[in-house]
């Protein structure tokens, strides 16, 4: 075991007492009590010392998984909770390290779990011994040879659905190195007469309905078989199927171990031929046939299942049938044959059929044996297991019970012989001294079984080989009188008058008090069973089967063998083969299961205490305890001891570094321990009374609390500190990295700040540089100025005696000129006409001169126009200033005045001078005539005109009649006062005269001409020429007054509408009005 491995013991974490050694007080119900607690906690196992008792839990409980194989391996057998695992552990490591040959000892009533507790420790010695090809096929055979033996000698009882019907005994062969060689079985009395009879709720062994109900149809038909169980008569109905169990996939299972096992295939069909060969013979049915001499004889009823079962195993059908109606009996040289009745020959049926199946049982077994056998000759180690059926107590108990109770109690004798060796060997060992120990042996009701002078089946073979008549109750009679005396038989006609009134016993029957109880037994059938018998005419004929099996399996019936002597009985084959599996068990290490059935239901989690308390009491538990406990009820080597109690003290305690002896008598020592509660052996401490232990125990529970507490207490501590410290240095990881951050920021800010710091200050410094530079800059270039000045200075000074003063002046004069040189030779070559209408004028060459330009423009039009005029003769003139004066005067103000502008003023239309008609008229006029023209007179009345000649001289006008030329008016001009005219075309004009003037007596003239605009032109020019007189006014306006002699008359020029004709008209409308209306223009 690694040193880092945890150290269990048994005694953890206990339900109860994992062993039955330490329960205190000890008592039938405080065993029971724990039994109970253990079960109802799915705890099945419970030790006595190194006995395991094992219950039956009824349900498939997570405990025998691989893991578990694996926990319980190479362990000690304390070491952890009791477990199947840990005996088979336990016997096959002593079997391998310590070269003791091994039995494990299985025991239990029926159905209690044997045969399952078996194959656990099977299992178990296969998963953890050795591996390999050759190793692994030894095992699949040991294993696979279970199913095969259990489909013939298992059935359903009303114990146990899948009950053994014979005793099992395997050895399994190991090499030195632990592995599997190969392995012995042998059987003990299978129970043959469930063959032909089975009792109710229960079956025949399970193959005969694995067959028909797994095999093919062929094999059936081959067998001559109907697959219906209720034809054959062997076979009960009632519980033909099992709840639970699959006959049909079993047979399959069944027919699959037999070929890994190593049946060959024509042996399998045999020993299905001989199955089907024992159903058949159950339906072969007997009736009466009266003879001559009064008695009836029997004759084969139905003989079509004899003749199936003859063509099945190749027997003349004659020979057999003859069997069964005679029987030969043969007494030294004599052969008689005797006729059998129809009850013999049913007897000698199922005698057949019980034969024909045991001895292929047993045959089975051999077959097996023969695969099964270890190959090598060299020494072997075995571990044998015993699967038998337990101590049974019937209603009914017969030949059957009594012989396998027997076999318990041998087993239970051995049991106690073997524990108490072992123990008294165990104190030896370890030098102790031997207190002997008071329990019951059974050695006495064994005797009163085996002896061979007087025992009971010494008797009964006494019987049986006895002439005369013998039955069961002369078989009664002598067991009477022999065994009278024997305090373990009790019988109603013995010699002890105890019983004589005993009513519980009837007269057929004895009673024996068996270690695990009183057993009575029915003395019926007990001679017969015992006998054996099968009749000669039987064998024979099942010898001369053509069927090799058949043949092998009744070597009596070869004729050339006669053997008259009798087979021997049953009882003493049985009791032969007992002794020798008693002697075999005796030089093993024995190894013991005890199994506990909790309930008579097939239940689980029931548990019914009286029936526990029966088998604890037949089992001898507690005699098993109290032997365990008689001298010390504990033991435990000194290193485990150690190991588990060295907190209790101080020295040992945490490493004792002597050998472990000393530190356990330090130990005891310390804790006070009385010297009598204990002793030292030589690699173990003996401890007497399980008090002591549990004294150690509660220490060991409070000092485990304690230090529980210890390492509580330093782990929070440690794992505080561990904690804190943790946080310590993450604080110091933070603040580092917070430091590291703040330093940064700081940095940060006192960079930037720095920086622009500098950068000021930088800046500062550059600019005062850049100032210097400047600075130095202007002065280099003044100086470079002034020295340039002062050069040009120089160089002038020098250099102008070389040069012309004020050239630039010059040159730039000359340039200007140039430019006006070229200015105005462009100019008079671009010059526009002469006439004063051109508006054309060249574009302006140069910016600088537009005001010349300008001025220029306006020279040229002046002088053109002077130059144009000047052209003009002095006529010509006049006519244009006159022509001047005229659109001075009416330009814009009358309509007329543009029709006027085109008509040069010719002045004298008349030509008076030359017209004599007007003689007269020059004669008036002395003067010049500057005007003289015809115009309309307007009567002053109506408004009607009257033609008169207008003259108009420098110093009057004058009026004169157009046709005589006689003067009408002549008036000078200083008295015409102004000339009003309209603003329209007409020709209206008035002249009016100055008041109080001679001429203006007359009153005011109203005129009308065409040349209107010419007359009042020349008018108004007439005193312009005048110095003495103001020019006359002239009114223009479409309203005005006109004297006409003493009133004044209003002229109102008016738009004549379009019907009023081109002409004016000029209408009086009253006194004071005259309307002239001007056509529109
Ligand atoms: N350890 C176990 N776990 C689960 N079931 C069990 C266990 N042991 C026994 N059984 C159940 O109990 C039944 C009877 O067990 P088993 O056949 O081993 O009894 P037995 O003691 O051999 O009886 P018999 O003397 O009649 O042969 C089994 O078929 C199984 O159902
Ligand atoms: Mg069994």
């Amino acid at each position: 075991m690694s040193k880092m491995e945890v150290k269990t013991s048994l005694l953890d974490n206990m339900i109860g007492v994992g062993d039955m050694v330490l329960l205190e007080p000890l008592s039938e119900e405080t065993f029971i009590g724990n039994l109970r607690k253990r079960f109802e906690h799915n705890e099945i196992y419970t030790y006595i010392g190194s006995v395991v008792i094992s219950m039956n839990p009824y349900k498939s409980l997570p405990i025998y998984t691989a893991d578990k194989v694996e926990e319980y391996r190479n362990r000690n057998f304390y070491e952890l909770s009791p477990h199947i695992y840990a005996l088979a552990d336990e016997a096959y490591r002593s079997l391998r390290d310590q070269d003791k040959d091994q039995c494990i000892l299985i025991t239990g009533e029926s159905g209690a779990g044997k045969t399952e507790a078996s194959k656990l420790v099977m299992s178990y010695v296969a998963a953890v011994c050795g591996k390999g090809q050759e190793v692994n096929k030894v095992k699949e055979q040991l294993l696979q040879s279970n199913p095969v033996l259990e489909a013939f000698g298992n059935a359903k009882t009303v114990r146990n659905d899948n009950s053994s019907r014979f005793g099992k005994y395997m050895d399994i062969e190991f090499d030195f190195k632990g592995d599997p060689l190969g392995g012995v079985i042998s059987n003990y009395l299978l129970e043959k007469s469930r063959v032909v009879k089975q009792p109710r709720g229960e079956r025949n062994f399970h193959i005969f309905y694995q067959l028909l109900s797994g095999a093919s149809e062929d094999t059936l038909k081959k067998l001559k078989l109907d697959r219906d169980f209720s034809k054959y008569n062997y076979l009960s109905l009632d519980s033909a199927t099992v709840n639970g169990l699959d006959d049909a996939a079993n047979f399959r299972t069944v027919r699959n171990a037999m070929q890994i096992v190593g049946f060959m295939e024509d042996e399998v069909q045999s020993v299905l031929e001989l199955v089907a060969a024992v159903l058949k013979l159950g339906n072969i049915e007997f009736k009466p046939e009266s003879r001559v001499n009064g008695f009836d004889e029997s004759r084969v009823k139905d003989k079509n299942d004899l003749k199936e079962m003859c063509e099945l195993l190749g027997i003349e059908q004659s020979v057999l049938e003859r069997a069964f109606s005679y029987r030969t009996v043969e007494a030294k040289m004599e052969k008689v044959s005797t006729t059998l009745n129809v009850a013999q020959a049913y007897y000698a049926r199922d005698a057949l059929a019980k034969n024909l199946y045991s001895r292929l049982f047993s045959w089975l077994v051999t077959r097996i044996n023969e695969s099964i056998k270890a190959q090598t000759k060299s020494r072997k180690k075995v571990m044998g297991v015993l699967d038998i059926y337990g101590f049974e107590i019937f209603e009914d108990n017969s030949f059957e019970q009594f012989i396998i109770n027997y076999c318990n109690e041998k087993l239970q004798q051995i049991f106690i012989e073997l524990t108490l060796r072992e123990e008294q060997e165990e104190y030896v060992r370890e030098g102790i001294e031997w207190t002997n120990i008071e329990y019951f042996n059974n050695a006495v009701i064994c005797d009163l079984i085996e002896n061979n002078q007087n025992g009971i089946l010494a008797m009964l073979d006494e019987e049986c080989l006895r002439p005369g008549t013998v039955t069961d109750d002369t078989f009664l009679d002598k067991l009477n009188t022999v065994c009278a005396e024997h305090q373990h038989f009790e019988s109603r006609l013995s010699k002890n008058s105890k019983f004589l009134t005993d009513h519980s016993l009837p007269h057929s029957c004895f009673r024996i008090q068996h270690y695990a109880g009183k057993v009575l037994y029915r003395v019926e059938g007990f001679v017969d069973k015992n006998n054996d018998l099968l009749y000669r005419d039987l064998s024979q004929a099942m010898y001369k089967a053509n069927h090799s099996l058949m043949k092998l399996l009744f070597p009596e019936g070869n004729p050339a063998k006669v053997n008259l002597k009798r087979p021997p009985t049953a009882g003493s084959q049985f009791r032969a083969s007992v002794g020798t599996l008693m002697k075999n068990l005796q030089t093993k290490n024995p190894n013991y299961i005890r199994c506990i059935k909790p309930n008579d239901k097939k239940a689980c989690q029931v548990f019914t205490d009286s029936l526990v308390c029966h088998q604890v009491r037949y089992l001898g538990l507690m005699e098993n305890v109290r032997v365990r406990r008689a001298g010390y009820a504990f033991r435990q080597a000194y290193e485990p001891c150690l190991e588990r109690y060295k907190m209790l003290c101080k020295q040992t305690w945490p490493h004792w570094k002597g050998p472990a002896r000393q530190g356990v008598e330090v130990l005891l020592k310390d804790l006070e321990v009385p010297e009598e509660e204990f002793a030292y052996g030589r690699s173990k401490i003996f401890i007497r009374n399980p008090r002591t232990l549990f004294f150690l125990e509660e220490r060991r529970r409070q000092c485990l609390e304690d230090l529980a507490t210890l390492i509580q207490k330093i782990y929070r501590g440690w794992k505080c500190r561990t904690h804190f410290l943790l946080l310590k240095k993450s604080q110091v990881v933070v603040a580092a990295w917070y430091r590291r951050y703040a330093q940064q920021q700081k940095y940060q800010k006192i960079k930037s700040s720095s920086i622009v710091v500098q950068s000021y200050i930088r800046g500062w410094k550059a600019r005062k540089i850049l100032r210097e530079l400047k600075y130095q800059k202007r002065c280099k270039e003044a100086v470079t100025t002034i020295a340039a000045y002062w050069h040009g200075t120089q160089v002038r000074r020098e250099y102008r005696k070389f040069f012309r003063a004020n050239a630039g002046k010059k040159i730039y004069d000359f340039t200007i000129q140039k430019i006006m040189q070229k200015y105005f030779i462009g100019l008079k070559n671009t010059m526009p006409s002469m006439s004063p209408i051109d508006k054309t004028w060249p574009a302006r060459p140069y910016l600088f001169l537009d005001g010349t330009h300008q001025e220029l423009r306006r020279i040229f039009h002046l002088w053109r126009c002077k130059k144009y005029r000047s052209q003009f003769t002095e006529e010509k003139k006049a006519i244009y200033e006159e022509k001047l004066e005229a659109s001075e005067i009416f330009k814009d103000k009358k309509a007329l005045y543009p029709s006027s502008v085109g008509q040069p003023f010719k002045g004298d239309y008349l030509e008076i001078n030359k017209n004599p008609k007007y003689q007269k008229l020059n004669s008036v006029m002395d003067e010049k005539v500057l005007l003289a023209d015809v115009v309309n007179k307007i009567n002053r009345a109506n408004g009607k005109g009257a033609s008169r000649i207008f003259l108009l001289t420098k110093k009057n006008f004058v009026l004169a009649d157009q046709k005589t030329g006689q003067v009408k008016a002549s008036v000078p001009l200083p008295d015409l006062n102004s000339v009003s005219v309209s603003t329209q075309s007409d020709g209206f004009f008035a002249l009016k005269l100055k008041e109080g003037t001679p001429s203006a007596a007359k009153g005011d003239f109203l005129l009308s001409s065409d040349r209107l605009i010419e007359i009042i032109t020349k008018l108004h020019r007439t005193g312009e020429a005048s110095a003495d007189r103001d020019p006359i006014s002239v009114d223009i306006s479409d309203e005005f007054l006109v004297q006409f002699k003493q009133d004044k008359v209003c002229v109102k020029f008016i738009q004549a509408g379009p019907k009023n004709g081109n002409s004016v008209a000029c209408k009086r409308k009253n006194n004071r009005l005259l309307e002239v209306s001007v056509p529109s223009p």
